[in-house]
């Protein structure tokens, strides 16, 4: 929705009501359509039991509304859900800085998920390696034959791949172009159709068929370029301690995984607002940052070098749906996509990797001055007692 503004002052000293009414007006969403998705948390129990097995009920969050994002020259109103306090302000006062700077500049790759086959038992690797790349057009066919509504939405499967694991184990990777799904079930359809094909031509026992999670070839990149003057007075010594503390996640693995944990906190919320699988996205952000042998900080700060501006890049392998999976049955996560008004996957990973950003530079620009503590335990106190703390 390019005419939306993310820009809303005044809107945190509203009642929930209020906002609610507020959001209507500004997303051009039915009042009543957003009244009732969020009644019990956007799901009713009759839902929750079709879910999952042994449904008892469901477990509310908080959802509330990051504000002043701007990605590629548009604005988002960016629904989180999380219960801890502090990070739906922090990404918002992050991304109003950002905003004022232009906002963020981010970009995707297609979104490519890939099918694990297993075969062990392979006695001749090197010759099965071959069989199964020559024998690609033939799999690509196969693979796009049961997955015929991805075909039709412009989806569908693009290469294969295979790798000798040694010891008589080999694994295919068929690469499987998603669309705006998140593709799992889609992939799983695929690599269980082509595993008895895959053994055969490697001339092994069928193993495990399943997508894999380290969706190192679905990655989203997301920048901020602010002036350090937007810092604030001493933005110079505060875009230097933001540098710093990049550098520190860059040296340490202990301080990287904190560093990272603030950056998943703006992503999971999106993550978790749209109905998408988180622990599907936390398995794949961590494998990536773990890449090169060590892990490291998804995100980097630095300051160019005529120290006018401070830069941060992050990315992360995302793999989000705006169809399919929890969706389909989630009256929550279907309204915060409308809030969000994305039209593709592909937005709504720079959107999250955005929020993913503005969650980073928001705690390292607190760490780097006067600590985690103050802010974080006045928004604590005032979720306990429900008053907000001058
Ligand atoms: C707390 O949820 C997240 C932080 O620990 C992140 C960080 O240390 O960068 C504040």
């Amino acid at each position: 929705m390019t005419s939306r503004t993310s820009r809303i002052p005044g809107f945190r000293r509203l009642s929930i009501e209020e906002r609610i009414r507020c959001l209507a007006e500004h997303t051009g969403l039915e009042l009543g359509r957003i009244v009732r998705a969020l009644e019990g948390g956007g799901l009713d129990a009759a839902t929750a039991d079709d879910m999952v097995e042994n449904a008892i009920g469901t477990l509310a969050l908080p959802f509330g509304i990051a504000l002043n994002v701007r990605v590629n020259d548009e604005d988002y109103l960016v629904p989180m859900v999380i219960e801890e306090p502090s990070v739906i302000a922090a990404a918002s006062h992050a991304a109003k800085r950002v905003r004022e700077a232009g906002g963020f500049r981010a970009w995707v790759d297609a979104p490519l998920m890939a099918a694990q086959i297993e075969v062990y038992d392979v006695r001749d690797a090197a010759l099965a390696v071959n069989r199964v790349r020559d024998a690609k057009g033939e799999l690509l066919a196969l693979a796009d034959r049961v997955v015929p509504g991805l075909c039709e939405r412009g989806g569908g499967a693009r290469e294969v791949a295979v790798r000798d694991l040694g010891e008589g184990f080999l694994v295919a990777h068929v690469e499987v172009d998603c669309r705006d799904a998140m593709g799992a079930n889609l992939v799983n359809t695929i690599a269980e159709a082509l595993g008895p094909r895959v053994a055969e031509l490697a001339g092994g026992s069928l193993g495990l068929r399943i997508v894999s999670n380290f969706c190192d070839r679905r990655c989203t990149r997301v920048e901020a370029r602010l002036p350090v003057l937007a810092l604030g007075d001493d933005g110079l010594v505060v875009a230097r301690a933001i540098a710093r503390a990049s550098t520190f996640a860059e040296r340490d693995p202990y301080r990287a995984t904190t560093h990272n944990k603030g950056i998943m906190n703006g992503i999971d919320a999106v993550v978790l607002a749209t109905g998408n699988d988180w622990r599907a996205v936390e398995a794949g952000a961590h494998a990536f940052a773990s890449r090169s042998g060590r892990y490291a900080p998804l995100a980097r700060w630095k300051l160019t070098e005529d120290d006018a501006f401070l830069e941060g890049r992050l990315e992360v392998p995302l793999a989000l749906g705006t169809v399919g999976g929890a969706l389909r049955a989630h009256e929550g996560a279907r309204l915060a996509l409308a809030i969000l008004g994305a039209r593709s996957a592909a937005e709504l990973c720079m959107v999250a990797a955005a929020a993913g950003l503005a969650t980073n530079l928001a705690a390292l620009r607190a760490l780097s001055t006067e600590g985690i503590q103050r802010g974080h335990m006045a928004l604590h106190h005032r979720a306990r007692t429900g008053k907000i703390v001058p």
